[in-house]
């Protein structure tokens, strides 16, 4: 293939519709890695971007946080949204840099630490039972994504957060609008709301939140960050919001998307799923694996500030830098034959979908506890599963995966 042919190439990391079709998106990253692995990339609807896609250049731009910053815009963003998001009064951990992010960071971060989240082990055991449970009464079909997949890591985040389960719904909705804005059966856009309306419920249903937990604090995460104080000051209101937002969010899809993905990869290689049934011990270990070989998080965007030099490439201030972890975690540099599913993998850990370094997920040992917690008490139940249609997939190129799974199944 020519140089020519592979400049072509770059519109996959931009295309909700080619992040449907796996193989051939990954065929695709394969052949940029190879031949192209920082590549130039200009569409006409977004900035121009280096598509970053492999594994050792994705960590070294993590690594040097003052060079490579998430400000402006941290996600890949039309270039007539990306004024309206770097203006955006509610600002997340993801959009913030060096000073500001610590301090906002401090705020939530003992609440992930592993002994912490440990602490949630027997609730998050329980729900998993709870939609196991409920898969082993719905006649040997399901959808797996819609009737167990999504609502597991919902039930499992807003229950940390306090929330009543009679908002869960709301939520769920609300979540799956914010990420799958570009698929036109889930988001909003296309429609004659937007995106911002999305932003509005959200901001009115967590202000109240914020409300009710000053006035009467409880336990709860909603608590610990309404009641948060920076510098001897309470947090401004949007900042409250702009946690709320956050962790309402990242800790849904993401994790949903692992599980479903994650059933799939295993119904594609029936050896690794026979392998795990007969050795559940093994889990553990492979819910790296199939977090890796899932990816929910398809990208996190970085803006340079200074020149930087990356193999033969020189990224120069204002460039806007693409980190495809999709990519990054199949890089055979790193991960021998990738594109197989080994729940033994030795070193399936060094994957990137949580990132890394300064931003690296809050989330991840809390995701991968409800990784390990749905597969355990699953695979040792189900005597058969399969494909009993076609899944479907997401369009969308930041958090996206399977958006429907239909299968049939025998379960003890
Ligand atoms: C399998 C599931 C998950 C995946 C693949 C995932 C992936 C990611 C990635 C790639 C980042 C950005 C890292 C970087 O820029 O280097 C991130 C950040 C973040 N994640 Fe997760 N995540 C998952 C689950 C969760 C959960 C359950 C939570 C729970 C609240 C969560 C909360 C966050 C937060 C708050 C950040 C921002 C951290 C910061 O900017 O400092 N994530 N996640």
């Amino acid at each position: 293939m020519t140089a020519a042919a592979v400049d072509n190439l770059g519109s996959i990391f931009a295309d909700p519709a080619a992040y449907a079709d796996q193989p051939r998106w990954h065929a695709t990253a394969k052949r940029i890695r190879e031949e192209s692995p920082i590549l130039k990339v200009s569409l006409p609807n977004f900035p121009e971007f280096w598509a970053i896609t492999r594994h050792a250049d994705v960590m070294e731009i993590e690594r040097n946080p003052e060079i490579f910053t998430n400000a402006p815009v941290p996600t890949l963003t039309l270039r007539a949204n990306v004024d309206a998001v770097s203006k955006s009064p509610v600002k997340t951990l993801v959009q913030m840099d060096g000073d500001e992010h610590r301090a906002h960071r401090n705020i939530v971060n003992d609440w992930f630490k592993p002994a912490n989240v440990k602490e949630r082990q027997e609730r998050v055991d329980e729900l998993a039972k709870l939609y196991v449970d409920r898969m082993a009464t719905m006649g040997g079909r399901c959808d797996f994504v819609n009737d167990v997949a999504l609502h597991f890591p919902l039930q499992v985040i807003l229950s940390i957060l306090g929330l009543p389960e009679a908002d869960h719904a709301r939520m769920l909705k609300l979540t799956q609008e914010l990420f799958g804005a570009e698929d036109p059966d889930i988001g909003r856009l296309g429609e004659d709301q937007s995106l911002y309306e999305v932003l509005l419920d959200f901001v009115s249903y967590f202000t109240a939140l914020a409300n009710d937990r000053r006035a009467q604090p409880t336990d709860d995460l909603a608590s610990v960050i309404a009641n948060a104080r920076l510098d001897g000051q309470p947090l401004l209101d949007m900042d409250t919001l702009g946690h709320y937002v956050i962790i309402a969010t990242a800790g849904h899809d993401t994790t949903a998307n692992a599980i479903s993905g994650g059933l799939l990869a295993l119904i594609e290689h029936p050896d690794q799923l026979e392998l795990l049934k007969a050795r559940p011990e093994l889990i553990d270990h492979a819910a790296d694996e199939l977090i890796r070989y899932v990816s929910p998080v398809r990208h996190f965007t970085r803006t340079c500030q200074e020149p930087f030099t990356l193999r033969d490439v020189t990224i120069q201030p204002g460039d806007l830098v693409y980190l495809s972890y999709a990519s990054a975690n199949r890089d055979e540099e790193v991960f021998p034959d990738p594109f197989r599913l080994d729940v033994r993998r030795e070193n399936a850990a060094s994957h990137l979908a949580f990132g890394f370094g300064r931003h690296f997920c809050l989330g991840a040992h809390l995701a991968r506890m409800e990784v390990r917690a749905l597969f355990r008490e699953l695979l040792p139940r189900l005597e058969h599963v399969e494909l009993a249609g076609e899944p479907t997939w997401i369009k969308a190129y930041f958090v996206q995966g399977p958006k429907s799974i239909p299968i049939s199944y025998r379960m003890r």
